[in-house]
């Protein structure tokens, strides 16, 4: 089964919930780190959570949500190693996997999408990363700007 781990901070508990759900009815094993709670609680540390977990090994790819997605993803993104995107739609969410080959996908519980985030994660999972050389050689290039 594969495994995905999830990580929020207090702003986006029930969308957090609703993804987790859906991951789950998809067939996923899904490792919840919280927050569950309204509590409040800072993205970057549910970000290093999360990436941490991630980088064990054993994980298809991560969910990160925050009140906007911004603070989570950025935190995220400071982690060798890790690609997360933060897709605006469908088709953002599919291109982050084809194009980018995004290891975490963020998502905002206080912004009031035009696409279903629902819809977006399926994009993203029913996704495959391009093996064309162009985009290979983009996400090399990407990758090396961590050094
Ligand atoms: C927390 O209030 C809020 O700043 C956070 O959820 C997120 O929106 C940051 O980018």
């Amino acid at each position: 089964m594969s495994k995905v781990v999830v990580a929020n901070d207090h702003g986006a508990v029930e969308l957090t919930a609703r993804i987790v759900d859906y991951l789950r009815q998809r067939g996923f094993e899904v490792n919840y780190l919280g927050t569950a709670e309204n509590k409040s609680v800072d993205y970057p540390d549910m970000a290093e959570l999360a990436c941490t977990e991630f980088k064990k090994g054993g994980y298809e790819f991560g969910v990160l949500c925050c009140g906007t997605g911004i603070g989570i993803s950025i935190s995220a993104n400071k982690i060798k190693g890790i690609r997360c995107a933060l897709p605006q739609n469908c088709f953002a969410a599919k291109m982050a996997k084809e194009h980018n080959a995004a290891n975490f996908i963020a998502f905002g519980g206080r912004i009031d999408y035009q696409e279903d985030v629902l819809d977006m994660v399926a994009a993203y999972v029913d996704a495959e990363i391009s093996q064309d050389e162009r985009h290979a050689r983009r996400r090399a290039k990407m990758m090396f700007l961590e050094n």
